[in-house]
């Protein structure tokens, strides 16, 4: 007998079919999710998350079945890599399906699609029977939501219903992939770091006897999103390269954010509000997967401290493969590194 469903995705499920947004907790951050088939939900999205046209939305599915229902291009890697990592937090870019209006892939003849993990965003896929498509609930160049009370903070004038779902697992967006496949051979370019990292995804490839090549990222036509300043805090945050003591990163922050412009490719620089007084490290733990969890909760705490200045030490245990996803976030947030 199937299970009654839940009140709240029962909720959820009704304000999407009306064309209403959704904060949908998912394991790797929280998504505004509206159905891909309602255009002005989607414009919705943008507008809601002041997110310009140009950033493509990912295709959020509840089955492999439902993957191939928006892309022309699901090969034998595609496969593989669904197998491998989903549900989870890989997302696959393939060539898009004519069921994927346009608006979701800013005009790209690809969409990115991920079938997550979360139970409670699984069971919303489930009972629309739609795919979602659905960026991070936030502002846009803001930080990720990983609980449902940032989505909260994040759009409380906003008309949106947000499902609770415990603070998320992974705790930072989804790995990004880039797959062609011509001639029985894949092609893959990594357009986004995360918790599934380039190692792994080459030795699902090999299991499968798949023969591939790995592509550098070279064009920004490709990877659209992906500006250098993104997940800002609201206070500066400085990631120390070098060993300087506080008062040497006060002195060097103070001068060094005064002489930055105010703005940079649309997001605002934060800069200190009057003289630097009081900063915090920010900490994470030494485990990677505890890292990325903690990552955005750990950086909102510290903006909220009452400190002028975040920073945060590099050390040379964070040079392994797993930390590189945190530091795309970390060099991405921060406003000076040094
Ligand atoms: O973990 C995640 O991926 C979360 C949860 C909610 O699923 N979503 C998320 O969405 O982080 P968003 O919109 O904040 O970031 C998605 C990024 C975009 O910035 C865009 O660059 C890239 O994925 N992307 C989406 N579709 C793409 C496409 N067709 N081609 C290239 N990049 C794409
Ligand atoms: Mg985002």
């Amino acid at each position: 007998m199937k299970k009654p469903m839940n009140a709240e995705i029962l909720k959820a499920k009704e304000r999407l079919d009306a064309g209403k947004l959704v904060g949908m907790p998912t394991e790797t951050v929280y998504g505004l999710a509206a159905r891909i088939d309602l255009l002005k939900a989607i414009e919705q999205i943008f507008l809601v998350k002041e997110r310009p046209f140009f950033d493509p939305l990912i295709v959020h599915v509840s089955s492999i079945e439902q993957a191939k229902t928006v892309t022309t291009g699901w090969g034998k890697a595609a496969q593989a890599l669904a197998d491998a990592f989903w549900p989870g937090p890989l997302t696959i870019v393939l060539p898009r399906a004519s069921t994927v209006n346009e608006m979701i892939t800013s005009g790209l003849p690809t969409v990115g699609i991920r079938m997550p993990a979360h139970p409670m965003a699984q069971e919303l896929l489930h009972a629309v029977g739609v795919p979602l498509a659905a960026p991070s609930a936030n502002k846009f160049g803001r930080t990720s939501p990983t609980s449902s009370a940032h989505v909260k903070t994040e759009f409380k004038n906003d008309d949106v219903f947000i499902l609770e779902g415990g603070d998320c697992q992974i705790g930072i967006e989804s790995t990004v992939l880039l797959l062609k496949e011509e001639n029985e051979k894949a092609f893959f370019s990594i357009l986004r770091k995360g918790h599934v990292v380039r190692t792994e995804i080459e030795e699902v490839l090999k299991k499968a006897q798949i023969s591939f090549e790995y592509l550098e990222v070279v064009s920004k036509k490709e990877s659209p999103g992906h500006m250098k300043h993104h997940y800002m805090p609201a206070i500066p945050l400085i990631l120390v390269k070098t060993n300087l003591s506080e008062a040497q990163i006060i002195s060097y922050a103070e001068k060094a954010l005064n002489e930055m412009p105010d703005v940079v490719e649309d997001v605002k620089i934060q800069k200190p509000q009057s003289k630097i007084q009081k900063i915090i490290e920010l900490k994470l733990s030494h485990d990677p997967a505890l890292a990325s969890r903690e990552l955005y909760s750990s950086m909102r705490k510290s903006a909220e401290s009452g400190a002028d200045l975040i920073y945060f030490k590099m050390k040379p245990a964070h040079s392994n493969e797993h930390w590189e996803g945190i530091f795309d976030r970390l060099t991405k947030a921060a406003s000076l590194i040094v």
